[in-house]
């Protein structure tokens, strides 16, 4: 009897109807600048939480390290644990809260390196080390809030937190750590003031003979506002995949975004004038119009909130999307290219041609940061790892 082998080969289906592309040569490049702005004593942190702003943690924890970071920044255990499973062993800090006895024996497990920010947080820490007859000590990150009104003990408690945490065997100070609020904002006097105050808390501890083996304080937009605020560590998240923070600190290193979110179109027709398109007719052609369905939606994380406002690239120009986006489909007005075919590649986020689409665009239009648009890609999406070079030939159909 005549039998066929349906299973569908996941691999070859990546490029099939949505995906994210990841360029590692840009993560790898954006990771040079940041290290050539850095003295050769600052380490660089890379934040790779929330699966790497989107990009797929993995991957880009392995790129990064093997060009120039030392440290990664997680936000959960699962995401420092997704790390040690893929065989990862540079260390890793927790920015997130860790308060359970699960979790603190998951950290020492896992050997992940927490950030402490209350004197109760940190007896758990020791009580559960001492009870589970772990001998090791556990290197831990002080985390003080000098006005971000998040995470972190306040700062004109350091001292007495330094000091009992001192006390505890189980632990050992690996960092005390702050964090800015307003880094990214042109007006930088409420980041002088955390600084400030970062800095009394130091001093206060120096006066009593306690020299934190590392400080660290400064996110993307203060790494690259002021040298000053390195210290001896940043930990730089949006400007690894090639993002500015703020319109003001664009070109102050040369950085290329790593992230491109590509879609093909799924079918073309043509539709009479007063036709609506898509659900609750936020669009009726005034024209007979040629219409491509694209296979995205929101779903795979691109916001129903741009419906009606955004373009996209195609063969290198922009058309304009049109209607609702769907849960799964959206529809452009693709009358300047009358012979184009289904299966072609459409850009939503990135560079065709000499044209590209910035996150910081959609972020704009939808009143939000760049760094929400990156992290709302969703899992539907493979993220699929490109040479920049590649991308470019297949657009031009070049390979296979
Ligand atoms: C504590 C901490 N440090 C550093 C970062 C990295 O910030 P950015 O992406 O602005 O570089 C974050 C991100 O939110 C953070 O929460």
């Amino acid at each position: 009897m005549l039998s066929w082998d349906l299973t569908p080969d996941l691999s070859t289906m990546q490029r099939d109807r949505a995906w994210v592309e990841i360029d590692l040569q840009a993560l790898a490049h954006n990771v040079q600048q940041l290290r050539q702005l850095l003295a050769p004593s600052t380490e660089l942190m890379a934040v790779v939480k929330a699966d790497a702003y989107g990009h797929g943690a993995v991957m880009v924890a392995q790129t990064v390290l093997q060009h120039g970071a030392t440290w990664l920044g997680v936000a959960t255990i699962p995401e420092g644990i997704e790390l040690r499973k893929a065989g990862i062993e540079a260390p890793i800090l927790l920015l997130g809260a860790t308060n359970t006895l699960e979790q603190v024996r998951a950290v020492a497990r896992w050997q992940l390196q927490p950030t402490l920010c209350t004197p109760k947080q940190a007896l758990i820490f020791a009580e559960t080390l001492a009870a589970s007859g772990d001998r090791r000590t556990l290197p831990v990150h002080l985390k003080l809030d000098t006005g971000m009104s998040r995470l972190g003990m306040p700062w004109q408690q350091a001292t007495e937190f330094v000091q009992l945490v001192t006390r505890l065997p189980q632990l050992q100070i690996a960092s005390i750590y702050s964090h800015f609020a307003t880094a990214d904002s042109p007006d930088p006097s409420i980041m002088r003031q955390q600084h400030d105050r970062f800095q009394q808390a130091i001093a206060q501890l120096h006066v009593l003979g306690m020299t934190p083996p590392r400080l660290h304080i400064s996110n993307s937009a203060a790494t690259l506002v002021d040298s000053r605020l390195h210290y001896d560590l940043v930990r730089v998240g949006l400007a690894t995949y090639g993002l500015y923070p703020a319109p003001h600190l664009k070109g102050t290193i040369d950085l290329k975004p790593v992230m491109q979110v590509k879609a093909r179109v799924t079918q073309v027709k043509v539709i009479q004038p007063g036709t609506g398109v898509s659900y609750g007719y936020q669009y009726i052609a005034d024209r007979e119009i040629l219409v491509a369905v694209v296979g995205i939606g929101y779903a795979d994380g691109i916001p129903r909130n741009l419906s009606n406002r955004i373009n996209v690239l195609l063969r290198g120009q922009r058309v304009p999307q049109i209607g609702a986006i769907t849960m799964d489909q959206l529809m452009l007005d693709v009358s300047q290219i009358p012979d184009l075919q289904p299966g072609e590649i459409v850009t939503l986020l990135g560079q065709d041609g000499n044209d590209a689409i910035a996150a910081d665009d959609w972020a704009e239009i939808l009143g939000t940061i760049s760094w929400e648009i990156l992290c709302g890609f969703k899992h539907r999406l493979p993220r699929v790892a490109v040479e920049r070079s590649a991308a470019r030939d297949e657009r031009l159909g070049v390979g296979n």
